[in-house]
């Protein structure tokens, strides 16, 4: 297996998992696991690892760049077994190597492995490690992805490892930016961006600002998962202050279930009243999400770029539909509400006795941060034509209030 040079004595050394499908409930094409080997004229550092299980791809890897055993710093951006998982064997091979990590990531570790005998050197923003021509310098950013997380700079070469940041989930034989091509890989990125770092929007800007007023220049960014950004970073790095921000089209994304098509002409009725104004929209039922692109994860990476989101549900024994349900708990999580730029929504459905779903859509809607705009429309039974001329006349008034935003 080879190592793939990113610089004069920097290497990508990673595991690509090609099977993996779902991930905490995000359905992906594989993914990498990237760890990156960095030869200095005096020590060789390992930055991250791989997810147990996938140790013999890195090993490998290394194998092809220096004996594994000439490691003698390894850093620790993160504890998250996919970025730690080959530490057990790592640390019983180098027994004693300083592994390089926050404080938060001493009781993480502490708390997924028997650390007995590790040791660790725990660091502070801007502290430095000289390898010998090359030089480390770490950057706590905590909560990006978890309390524990760093970034490492290589001054020299001027990459930042950023670890969950920027990264993207996707199996493939490139490795760079270039490779994939631009569109795919911020498509990817805007995918992770939008199930995994929207409840930390605040925190990217908040660190954005930080590391731009540092004055460091970054000419690659290298991720624990998916390409490595070498042509595109300036991109990636707009890209996030905008998806951050909450920059999004004039769009608007309806996601629905139905039990029998009441509230699936409730949804197609909304869609035309949108489109008659020249809103884009898309359409997303649940009952195909896992058959086309209305997984929950798919959705909420259409959520990123849309001003408005109406969720419909007919009312099943009180409640909203199980896949109804299953999304709002995942838009809770995702909390569109954290972005910068709100985003407005309304609830919709049909019932046929008391009804309840569109208030506990509602109230849903609220809890993720969306500004409602009304208390949502509920019919009895099948929408009649009058029922559907109000569909379509709040579809217009949406698409007016999105191009108003
Ligand atoms: Fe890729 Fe937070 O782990």
């Amino acid at each position: 297996m080879k190592a793939i040079p990113l610089a004069d004595g920097v290497y990508w050394v990673g595991a690509i998992d090609w099977n993996l499908r779902d991930y905490h409930g995000y359905t992906l094409p594989g993914t990498t696991y990237n760890a990156y080997l960095v030869v200095g004229k005096n020590h060789t550092a390992l930055i991250d690892n791989t997810y147990p299980g996938h140790e013999f791809q890195m090993m490998e890897r290394i194998k092809d760049v220096v004996d594994p055993k000439k490691i003698d710093i390894i850093v620790a951006n993160h504890v998250e077994k996919d970025h730690s998982g080959a530490l057990p064997m790592l640390t019983k091979m180098l027994p004693g190597v300083p592994i390089y990590c926050t404080q938060a990531a001493v009781t993480g570790f502490g708390k997924h492995y028997d650390t007995a005998g590790w040791n660790f050197r725990t660091i502070k923003s801007l502290e430095k490690v000289e390898l010998g021509g090359k030089t480390l310098v770490f950057v706590e950013a905590p909560l990006l992805h978890w309390p524990d997380s760093m970034f490492t700079y290589l001054a020299e070469d001027k990459i930042l490892f950023s670890n969950d940041a920027f990264g993207q989930h996707i199996a493939s034989c490139e490795r760079f930016d270039d490779e994939l091509g631009k569109e795919a890989a911020l498509e990817h990125a805007r995918k992770f961006f939008a199930n995994l770092i929207v409840p930390l929007a605040p925190k990217v800007l908040k660190k954005l600002d930080e590391v731009t007023k540092l004055g460091i220049p970054i000419t690659v960014i290298a991720p624990s998962h998916g390409i490595i950004w070498r042509s595109y970073a300036g991109d990636i790095l707009s890209s996030y202050l905008n998806w951050s921000k909450g920059v999004a089209k004039n769009k608007v994304t309806i996601v629905y279930d139905t039990m029998h098509h009441s509230t699936d002409l409730m949804a197609q009725t909304l869609a035309e009243g949108i489109m008659a104004e020249g809103v884009a929209v898309k359409v997303c039922l649940l009952k195909d999400g896992r058959f086309e692109g209305t997984h929950r994860s798919n959705v909420v990476t259409e959520i990123l770029e849309s001003k408005a989101l109406l969720v419909g549900s007919p009312t099943l024994q009180d409640e909203v539909y199980p896949t109804v349900a299953d999304f709002l708990s995942y838009l809770h999580g995702v909390r569109p509400g954290r972005l910068s730029a709100k985003k407005i929504g309304f609830a919709f459905g049909s019932h046929g006795g008391q009804g309840g779903a569109v208030k506990i859509i509602t109230d849903g809607l609220k809890k993720a941060g969306i500004t409602t705009i009304n208390d949502g429309f509920e019919v009895l039974y099948k929408p009649d034509t009058a029922e559907l001329g109000k569909c379509y006349e709040m579809g217009r008034d949406l698409a007016h209030r999105v191009k108003s935003m």
